[in-house]
């Protein structure tokens, strides 16, 4: 009898979208169980290292931590730069979405999105990680093909859909058919990017420091793809002054941070731009039908949809749920097997 059979309905499938930002989790008949940001908090005391917080209380403390505490982001540009560390924040996120107890003593299935870009090696740095936090199988899904799945768009068909995934650290293009990826491209442009531009814009326009956490506030609030009519809305922000160290405020339009963010939007629009120029065209004229469908949270910055309309002329549209699509899409092919071909061995 298979160990599955044994513990009947003690199987506790999941998918797992690991991204640079968020980490989301679906766990089989439950839907998303899970969606944090994928930052963990390691406290040294007499020279022993031990995870004190993860996820959202971990996040809370970017940029604030006491000397022997570290809050640290372990995936960068949509890899794992950290994989001791990432290890460590898969295990907790798991058991976490489960909860419960007898953790090691079930059976999970476990599929991970990666990015069409990783590497064999990241690969199976992921699996092997999985495998320790106590992933008894593991299978991989490449991200745009779940983030389709996971907007509804029509994957075993063969018709083409194109999927603009820009995430925290990535941004990947894919033109899918027939549960396969026709073309795809990543750049490392994503929303890290953008905060990192208004950072440096703040500093250089105005001689004030502010930290990641208040980069990434100040793009929700008022960031945008394209320039507003006029100088736009308007934002107070604090942080320190440059020239004589101490805490200052000041006001900043959305006409300006449009202008900062002008680069990094430009370069996810090339590289939308030249998949559509690869595009068989075959598919690329259902893609004229279709249009393309934007996911992750950087599809939710203002006016990008209208900025990808005006450059490439054809429709865009945000998915719903944009920022757990993927890992939606990634749990559907796991309940479905109608998706069984997305799915490789890791
Ligand atoms: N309303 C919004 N406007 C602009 N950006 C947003 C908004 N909501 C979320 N974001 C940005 O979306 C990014 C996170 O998106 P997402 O969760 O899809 O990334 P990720 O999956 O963790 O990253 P990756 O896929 O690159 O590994 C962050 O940079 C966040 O600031
Ligand atoms: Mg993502």
């Amino acid at each position: 009898m298979k160990i599955s059979r044994l513990f009947g309905s003690s199987i506790h499938d999941m998918a797992i979208d690991l991204g640079t930002v968020n980490t989301v989790v679906h766990v089989r008949d439950r839907g998303i169980v899970l969606n944090e940001p994928s930052v963990i908090a390691i406290e040294t005391i007499k020279g022993v290292r031990r995870v004190k917080v993860v996820g959202n209380e971990a996040k809370l403390m970017m940029g604030k931590t006491p000397a022997n505490i570290q809050a640290i982001r372990p995936l960068r540009d949509g890899v794992i730069a950290d994989i001791d560390v990432a290890e460590q924040m898969i295990k907790h996120f798991m058991a976490k979405a489960i909860g419960g107890t007898g953790w090691f003593n079930r059976r999970h299935e476990v599929v991970i999105c990666v990015p069409t870009g990783s590497t064999m090696v990241e690969r199976r740095a992921l699996r092997v990680a999985a495998m320790n936090a106590g992933a008894s199988n593991v299978q991989l899904i490449e991200e745009p093909m779940a983030a389709a799945i996971g907007a509804g768009l029509p994957v075993t068909e063969p018709r083409g859909a194109m999927i603009v995934d820009i995430g925290g650290g990535t941004t990947e293009v894919a033109v899918l058919s027939l549960q396969g990826i026709a073309y795809s491209n990543s750049v490392r442009v994503g929303g890290d990017k953008l905060d990192d531009a208004i950072a440096s814009h703040i500093r250089r326009h105005h001689n004030l420091m502010i930290g990641e956490a208040t980069a990434e506030r100040v793009k929700h609030a008022i960031g945008a793809a394209t320039p507003p009519d006029g100088e736009g809305r308007l934002l107070r922000v604090k942080g320190r002054d440059l020239v004589n160290g101490r805490p200052a405020e000041i006001g900043i339009s959305e006409a300006e941070i449009a202008d900062a963010l002008s680069e990094a939007v430009g370069q996810i629009k090339a590289a939308v731009m030249s998949a559509l120029e690869q595009t068989a065209p075959e598919l690329s004229a259902d893609i004229i039908d279709e249009g393309i469908t934007l996911t992750g949270g950087g599809a939710l910055l203002s006016r990008f949809d209208e900025a990808l309309a005006d450059a490439t002329g054809l429709p865009v549209k945000v998915a719903d749920d944009a920022l757990i699509c993927v890992a939606m899409g990634a749990g559907k092919a796991l309940e479905d097997s109608a998706y069984a071909g997305v799915l490789s061995a890791a």
